[in-house]
Parts: C-alpha cells; structure tokens; sequence
C-alpha cells in the first residue's frame, strides 16, 4: 500500500501522499494542502523543500555522496573528460564514441563569438567584476538568435546548448585579457575544451605559449567537480527563471548572478582573500578560528560549512588531493596552503566547528589550485561557472521537457493591515 502522511488541523485530519524517490528519499507531496487546509507551509531558504524531481544529480550530504546521473564523482574526476560529463548530464547516458565526437566538434567549431559582441564587451569599465560581465554578455547573447523565439524551431535547442558550452570560455578570457590590458586571443580549434580555455588565458602575440598538460589535467578536474550539485542557489535559480518559459540565454545568466554571492560561488573568492589576510596578520590562526566562532563578530571561516553535506564533502576530498600533486608537480610552494591546512587542522579539532558539522568544503581547496594555475583571484567564480553551465544546462532541460508549472512560491504576510491614505501634508 502507497505510504502516506497525515496532517491533523483544526480538529480534522488529511492525508497526503508520500512519494519515495529512487534512493529511498521520502517526500510528503503537500500539493493539495492549501486547497483542502487555507494552510501553506513556511519554510525560508528552502531548507526543508523538494522544489522538484530530479534525475540528474543524487547527492546525499549525511554520508557524502555525490553521484551525477548514477555515476560517482570520485569515479568521474578521475576517469572522464568535462565535455563527456557535460553530455552525460544534459542528455542523461555517457555518450558513445559517435555522440562524444558530434558533440565535442560541435563546441569546438562553436568557440568563436560574434565581433558585435565586442562592442558590448568594450563598453565595461577595465576593472569590472568577470561575473557582472559575464551575466551581462550571457544575457546579451540571446540577441544573437532571433530563432530562439521562434515555436516553430524549438528542436534547435541542441544548437544554443553548444552555442553556450563553447563560447562561455571564451567571454571569460576577454575579461581576463582586458584587465591585464592584452588583445584577446582567438579560439585554436586544434586544441582540446581546457587547453583552448587555458591558450585564450595565457598566450601572449610576442611569444609561443604551449599548454602544460599537467595545468589541462588539473582544469579538466575541477571543471568535473562542480558540474552539478543538484538544487544549489544558482541551479534554483536557473529552473524559476526558465520555468516562466524564459529563453536558455536569460535563464543561464541569472544563474551566473545568484552564483556570483559570497556565500555559493563567489565563497572561492573570498577563500583566498581570507587566507591571504590571515598570512598578512602573522599567520595567526587560532585568532580567526575565534573570530568565526564569535557570535557579536560578522566573520566566517569561508569555505567551510554547507547546507547539505554534514558530514564532509566529498568534492573538497578530492580537490585537496589534487592540490597537493598540482602544486607539487609545478613545484609552486604556496604559503597559504599551509595556513589552509593550519585553519582545516584546527577547525577539525575544535568542538564549535565539530558540533555544527562544519568541514571544508569545495570552495577551501580550488582556490588554491586555480592560483598555482596562474589564474587570477577575481576569475575564479567565472572558473565555477564555467564548470556549472553543463548542469544548468541539464537542469532547465529537464524542466522544459517535463513541462513543469511555473515556480511561484507564497508567502505569510506580516505587514500592515488595511490603513486609510494620508495626504502628504497630513503626515
Ligand atoms: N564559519 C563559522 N560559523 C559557521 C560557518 C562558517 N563558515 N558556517 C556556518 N556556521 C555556523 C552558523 O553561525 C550557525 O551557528 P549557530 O547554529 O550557532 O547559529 C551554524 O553554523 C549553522 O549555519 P547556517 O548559516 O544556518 O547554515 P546554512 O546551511 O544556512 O549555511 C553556508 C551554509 C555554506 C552558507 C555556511 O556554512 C557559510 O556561510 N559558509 C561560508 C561560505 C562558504 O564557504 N560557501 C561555499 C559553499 S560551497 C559552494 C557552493 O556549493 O556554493
């Protein structure tokens, strides 16, 4: 027999079903409540809310695990390429050695953007955040497709999935580019997803520029790790503003602005702008450990904590690790990773910290890894969102193609009751 919740409220009792999904997770399918109770639940940050169903990204923060369409993240970053993880989660199956090609020469032969972009591009101040570029170009783009808003050629969607996929590396490095005050380099074809990425980044007209493939290897992880992360504040974000049936252009931008904020993406950021002022004070540790535990202090100890693993993220895992062997193998000796290290060591030992189930998270490693890979502090949320974009993009698909209602959520009111105008002279 179907399982199901009961609600007893003023004097009556409902019954609710109980949907189980395929990892034993159990929902109480409240739809019909308002309806049959004038009840609404409260629930601020969706703490305690299955916006929706999902066949992309099981993650299960009491044991930590984080499996994207059945496979492991371990199994992943060690074993996949980004592009076939990106197909894996926008179509649903690894694709095969046909559908890998199709697929990753679509994006190759997509990394141009058109030169009217530019003009939007040069119009932004030299010292504008990437991600407000970012947003602003993504948002832009959707001018470019006029089809996009044509009923009749909605099968073209593959078309502005690879549209996006190949040209979001290359906005990044204008922005790069234009704050160092070089030319922007032109796609290389011949090169590979991250290579490519890495050549626009770095080469310079007066000089060769060859790809270390150990830098490659270490993009092409950390672009697998953050991928997807199931319902997160931006990925949210992409399916409300796609559920009003919002093009894929506008939906993807406002998940690059939702993950620009301190506390989700923008957190790798501040990582290190902690970390750097911790090494400037002395590299005095404990002091910032009691700062983060101070309840009359605003700080936190960014890069720990998450709202859904309580127990350790299994991302930070792997990019601690992989921080070790990148740093070692480019023979970079990075002193803040030894106040990371200091601040985890500490933090793992102190109840404040233990009691809360606060551990490092992806954001306290990566940061690390993309300095010793050259890559400047206020690119490393573009970094993030280079990675999100394929489970963005797997997300708003699956929203479309389930045809799910558009997201309204309510509200309890707590404002003034009905009050006459005052006229302004009475006031
Ligand atoms: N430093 C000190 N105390 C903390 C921290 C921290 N980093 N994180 C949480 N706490 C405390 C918080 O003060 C609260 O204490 P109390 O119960 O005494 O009031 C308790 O732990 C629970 O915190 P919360 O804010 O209710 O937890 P949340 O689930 O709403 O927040 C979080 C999750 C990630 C926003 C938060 O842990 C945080 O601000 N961390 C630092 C920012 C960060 O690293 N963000 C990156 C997240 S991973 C990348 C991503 O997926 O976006």
């Amino acid at each position: 027999m179907a399982e199901t919740a009961k609600i007893i409220f003023d004097g009556q009792e409902f019954e609710y079903p109980v949907f189980t999904g395929s990892e034993g997770e159990k929902a109480i399918d409240i739809s019909k409540l308002r309806g049959q109770t004038g009840l609404i639940t409260l629930d601020p940050g969706y703490k305690n809310t299955g916006a929706t169903k999902s066949a992309i990204t099981f993650l299960d923060g009491e044991n930590g695990i984080l499996r994207y369409r059945g496979y492991s993240i371990e199994d992943l970053a060690e074993k996949a390429d980004f592009l076939g993880v990106a197909y894996l989660l926008i179509y649903g199956e690894l694709p095969n050695k046909e559908q890998y090609d199709n697929f990753v020469g679509g994006i190759t032969r997509h990394t141009l953007v058109n030169e009217d972009m530019r003009k939007i591009f040069d119009g932004f101040p030299v010292n504008a955040h990437p991600m407000g570029v970012m947003s602003s170009l993504v948002s832009a783009m959707c001018g470019f497709y006029p089809e996009l808003f044509d009923k009749s050629k909605e099968e073209n969607i593959d078309h502005h999935i690879v549209r996006l996929m190949a040209k979001l590396p290359t906005l990044a490095t204008w922005c790069y580019k234009k704050s160092q005050g070089h030319p922007i380099n032109y796609p290389q074809n011949k090169l590979d997803y991250c290579s490519n990425f890495l050549h626009m980044m770095f080469a310079l007209p007066v000089e060769d520029y060859h790809v270390d493939p150990v830098v490659a290897s270490a993009l092409n992880k950390l672009l697998i790790l953050h991928a997807d992360h199931e319902q997160n504040c931006s990925t949210s974000t992409v399916r409300l503003v796609g559920s009003s049936q919002a093009n894929l252009y506008s939906s993807i931008s406002a998940g690059i602005s939702a993950l620009w904020g301190p506390l989700h993406g923008g957190a790798n950021q501040e990582v290190i702008e902690m970390l750097e002022a911790i090494k400037a004070d002395g590299g005095n540790v404990k002091k910032y450990i009691d700062m983060a535990k101070d309840k009359n202090s605003n700080f936190r100890l960014m890069g720990f904590g998450h709202r859904v693993y309580k127990n350790f993220d299994p991302r930070a895992r792997i990019i601690k690790k992989a921080a070790d062997d990148v740093l070692e193998k480019l023979g970079v000796n990075d002193p803040i990773l030894d106040i990371a290290r200091g601040l985890e060591e500490a933090a793992l030992k102190d109840d404040y910290f233990v009691s809360r189930k606060l551990y490092p998270n992806v954001d306290f490693y990566s940061g690390i890894i993309y300095r010793a890979l050259g890559i400047p502090v206020n690119m490393f949320t573009v970094m993030f969102a280079i990675g999100r974009l394929p489970g963005w993009i797997a997300q708003w698909l699956e929203l479309r193609n389930e045809g799910q209602a558009i997201g309204r959520p309510r509200q309890i009111y707590t404002g003034h009751t009905a009050r006459e105008f005052v006229p302004i002279e009475n006031r």
